[in-house]
């Protein structure tokens, strides 16, 4: 059990986000003034006894996403998000260079099959550190609103997990909705800046 007095002392001071922008710019996805805009989040690592629990990737997830740190395409409409935290261990290290591979619908409840729309991967920082841009996805039906992940440490067996919004009507209705797997939102109005930091079982 984790008590106040541990998360203080495991309270690390900032997160800088925008670590893996580069790489989106570098490869030429998109350019964006959101893209550039440095944010910073405090970040309360939750690492511990408790890795992030694995979920289901569903039926639409795709192996060979872009390599990119926004989603946001031109043309497409929605409210902008800001996703930023760390990969660590249960020791509490950082996972310098994991993989970080998202897919989620678009406003619409859509997901793309055909393309890689709402999908995209990047690689954790030194610290372990990564930040996506993206726009808020909407509801697929029969679920709560919700964004796939796959983290994947350097060489060991990849974690699939779902990330949650709070405050959403549909998440104690989900069928595998955990609160664990919550988002920390830090304001809701656009553009919505969330925080979440992966946890893996590395021993
Ligand atoms: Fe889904």
């Amino acid at each position: 059990m984790k008590n106040d007095q541990d998360l203080r002392s495991k309270r690390r001071k900032f997160l800088t986000a925008g670590a893996a922008l580069p790489v989106a710019l570098a490869t030429g996805t998109f350019t964006l003034g959101t893209v550039a805009r440095r944010t910073v989040l405090a970040a309360t690592p939750e690492c511990g006894d408790d890795p992030t629990p694995r979920q289901t990737a569903g039926p639409f997830f795709k192996p060979n996403s872009p390599s990119r740190g926004s989603l946001v395409e031109a043309g497409e409409s929605g409210d902008v998000m800001l996703l930023a935290g760390r990969v660590l261990s249960t020791s509490c290290k950082p996972v310098a260079g994991a993989l970080i591979d998202f897919w989620h619908c678009d406003a619409k409840g859509n997901y793309d099959n055909r393309g890689y729309r709402y999908r995209g991967h990047q690689y954790a920082d030194a610290d372990g550190g990564f930040s996506l841009e993206t726009l808020v996805p909407g509801l697929y039906p029969g679920r709560t609103r919700h964004i796939h992940v796959i983290v994947q440490a350097p060489n060991r067996r990849a974690v699939t997990t779902q990330l949650y919004f709070p405050g959403e009507r549909l998440n104690e209705r989900d069928f595998i909705f955990n609160p664990a797997l919550l988002l920390k939102v830090e304001n809701e109005s656009a553009p919505m800046r969330a925080q979440f930091d992966f946890v893996l079982n590395l021993d």
